[in-house]
């Protein structure tokens, strides 16, 4: 096998679906802009070095449909030449992506690829625009297409995960993020062109654009404030708004290139992909697929818990990250989880969101000078994935 280098891996701010200021940001622009600028970020690297694109999308019809891992790099400008594919794990789209596009270099098939992640939940909304599940499936397997907040209810209270914890860790999370924020730690976020359709005198509507630079769903929250809030899936239930991963638009991309052409285009290694595991879980649940997918991943690369510097695991809800975290035996590294926060305050563009976390994991590994990362998130349906990254 092949040597696999991540030469590059940013990504958008996360904004707000439907309130946010990528509402009237078509994901084609989110997804083309953040490819143009990680290759124009790389040193040494140009669009014609660039064999394959893989694109991660949950919900890939409508705008973000046709496939998008084509229309992508070709509205970035990238030369015919560039072929590219769209990937679905719903919320391990852009994770998939990464993994499958480093394995076409360690298998010597591309010399130059790029795995990305784009979710504009403004104009794909979760479950598609029109749903249809199977007439007999859906009856004889109806967790199979439950609502992903009641599987977070069943995960708190099959696992007495409380509500107050979950109030707590998700202020957590939302002051992690503030502080992240404040203090310039975001480094993998590129600037975002944005664009606004604003109404003319004669009628008409003239697009207009507007630069991006920050996460907008960030908010002040307390514990006190978060237990005030009610429950959105279930009448006695502990799963609110404010514990809850916020729906959001984005886009991330990460460049990886064989030893032989980093050697050749004097492209600058970051890190690797150590290792992927991917593992099903009960659907009802399906938030606890971390807690299974991490020790599988850990065991693939020999590694254990007390090895891994920083953990990105995709806060869906309080109670699955909770759940997930205490059941691994990692809730005495706090100080290496989510450090500048999740999805809570940061927001959870389901098929980005595993391109978006690595490129948050790398710039949080860099800041910490540690060696090891996971990203890991859960995935409707019933399923866990998890990556080790290792930084050369
Ligand atoms: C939970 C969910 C339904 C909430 O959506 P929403 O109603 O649009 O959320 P809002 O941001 O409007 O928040 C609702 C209320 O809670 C309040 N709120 C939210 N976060 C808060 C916080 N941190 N502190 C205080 N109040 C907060 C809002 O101000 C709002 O109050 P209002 O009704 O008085 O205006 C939505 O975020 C969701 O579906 N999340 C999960 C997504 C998902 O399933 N992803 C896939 C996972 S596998």
């Amino acid at each position: 096998m092949k040597d696999a280098y991540i030469v590059q891996s940013v990504r958008t701010p996360g904004c707000k679906q439907n309130r946010g200021l990528f509402k009237e940001t078509r994901p084609e622009e989110l997804i083309s802009f953040i490819l143009k600028a990680a290759v124009e970020k790389t040193r040494g690297l140009e669009p014609e070095h660039i064999d394959d694109v893989m694109l991660g999308c949950a919900f890939p019809e409508a705008e973000q449909g046709l496939n998008l891992g084509r229309i992508a790099p070709k509205m970035a400008g990238f030369p015919d030449s560039v072929s590219g594919a769209t990937v679905n794990r719903f919320c391990a789209s852009g994770l998939e992506a990464i993994a499958q596009a480093s394995m076409r270099v360690q298998m010597g098939w591309s010399d130059v690829t790029i795995g990305a992640g784009v979710e504009s939940m403004s104009f794909v909304p979760m479950g598609g625009n029109q749903v249809s599940p199977h007439p007999e499936f859906s009856v004889s397997d109806p967790d199979m297409y439950i609502s992903m907040g009641i599987t977070a209810e069943n995960v708190a209270a099959r696992y007495n995960v409380s509500r107050e914890d979950q109030d707590k860790f998700a202020s957590e999370s939302q002051a992690k993020a503030i502080a992240a924020r404040d203090h310039g730690l975001f480094t993998e976020i590129v600037p975002t062109p944005a664009y606004k359709y604003v109404s003319q005198e004669d009628g008409t509507y003239k697009k207009e654009a507007f630069i991006v630079e920050h996460d907008d769903g960030i908010r002040e929250s307390s514990p006190e404030g978060l237990a005030k809030l009610r429950t959105v899936f279930a009448v006695n239930g502990s799963v609110t708004a404010g514990n809850s991963s916020q729906t959001t638009d984005g886009a991330a991309a990460t460049i990886i290139a064989s030893k032989e052409k980093c050697d050749k285009l004097g492209l600058e290694p970051i890190a690797k992909m150590v290792t992927y595991a991917t593992i099903g879980c009960k659907s009802d649940e399906m938030g606890v697929g971390p807690r299974y997918a991490i020790p599988k991943a850990l065991e693939q690369a020999g590694l254990s818990i007390d090895d891994i510097d920083i953990y990105e695991i995709n806060e869906a809800f309080a109670s699955q990250a909770l759940y997930s975290i205490r059941e691994i035996g990692i809730e005495k590294y706090m100080d290496r989880i989510n450090i500048h926060g999740g999805a809570i305050a940061l927001g959870h563009p389901l098929g980005c969101t595993g391109a978006k976390l690595t490129a948050t994991c790398l710039a949080n590994l860099k800041q910490v000078n540690g060696r090891y990362g996971i990203v890991s998130m859960c995935i409707g349906g019933g399923m866990g994935a998890a990556a080790i990254f290792e930084m050369i």
